[in-house]
């Protein structure tokens, strides 16, 4: 039955035209017809979607995945329109990485952004039929880094998009990366209609003797205003 129900919720989404956070965008936050990713991009290199933070004194890690900083975004405006994404500051935030910001600002953990070594392309359709094509293979896309000293964490909160009703396959390979022996998972999963979908049991089948709380899920379209939410969410959690 809930495999129907998450069926149901990526079919709504594919329905939907697959249309991302794009509605829900503010106008200051999309991209005028005007700029060009090159221009944004230029600011981007300040962002802290390619940053990773450990700074090796915390025993909480906050690992996100996010379609900025997986995609090459092409310097074209029909990329950009097509992108579907924030603008934080003047440089691109995926709604994961806004997340996980909250959960940095909360914590003091230490971030770690899951990046595969093959980018997505920056046309958004293109993506989710790449995304549709490794789910149904249950491929392992190769990671391009990997997190130090991964045994002195405790806690690890673990921050991505829906994709097709799950997690994206990038994230089933950070999960086979490490020893998780020990550790509590805390999900929280950025969807545009389809909440937490099977994720959290997906989560659960790769990892069987790990315990995984009861995630939080944020639609795209509030992860600009769900700071108070996650904050309820790490510190009901952490205890
Ligand atoms: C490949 C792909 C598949 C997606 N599948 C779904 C889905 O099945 N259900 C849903 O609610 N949202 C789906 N989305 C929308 C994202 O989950 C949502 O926009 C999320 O907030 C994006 O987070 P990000 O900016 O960190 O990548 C999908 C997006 C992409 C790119």
């Amino acid at each position: 039955m809930k495999k129907f129900a998450v069926l149901i919720s990526a079919a709504v989404f594919m329905l939907s035209g697959c249309s991302g956070n794009e509605s829900s965008l503010s106008e200051e936050d999309t991209l005028t017809q005007t700029e060009t990713v090159s221009e944004i991009l230029t600011a981007e290199e300040s962002a802290s979607a390619s940053d990773t933070e450990n700074n090796g004194e915390s025993n909480i890690l906050i690992a996100y995945f996010s379609r900025v900083g997986n995609t090459d975004f092409e310097a074209d405006v029909d990329a950009v329109t097509s992108a579907s994404i924030n603008i934080d500051n003047g440089a691109f935030a995926g709604n994961a990485e806004i997340l996980a910001g909250y959960v940095n600002d909360i914590t003091g953990g230490d971030t770690f952004l899951i990046e595969t070594v093959e980018k997505y392309p920056s046309d958004y359709r293109e993506t989710t039929d790449m995304a549709a094509d490794e789910q149904k293979a249950e491929a392992r896309p190769e990671l391009a880094s990997s997190v130090e000293n991964f045994e002195d964490y405790d806690t690890v909160v673990l921050i991505y998009p829906n994709w097709w009703g799950t997690i994206p396959m990038p994230v089933a390979t950070f999960l086979e990366s490490y020893d998780f022996t020990g550790k509590t998972i805390l999900p929280i999963c950025t969807h545009e209609g389809s909440a937490m979908g099977s994720s959290e049991s997906k989560i659960a089948e790769i990892l069987p003797d790990v315990n995984i709380k009861s995630g939080l899920s944020v639609r795209g379209g509030s992860v600009k205003n769900a700071r108070s939410e996650v904050e309820e969410y790490i510190k009901s959690n952490l205890g």
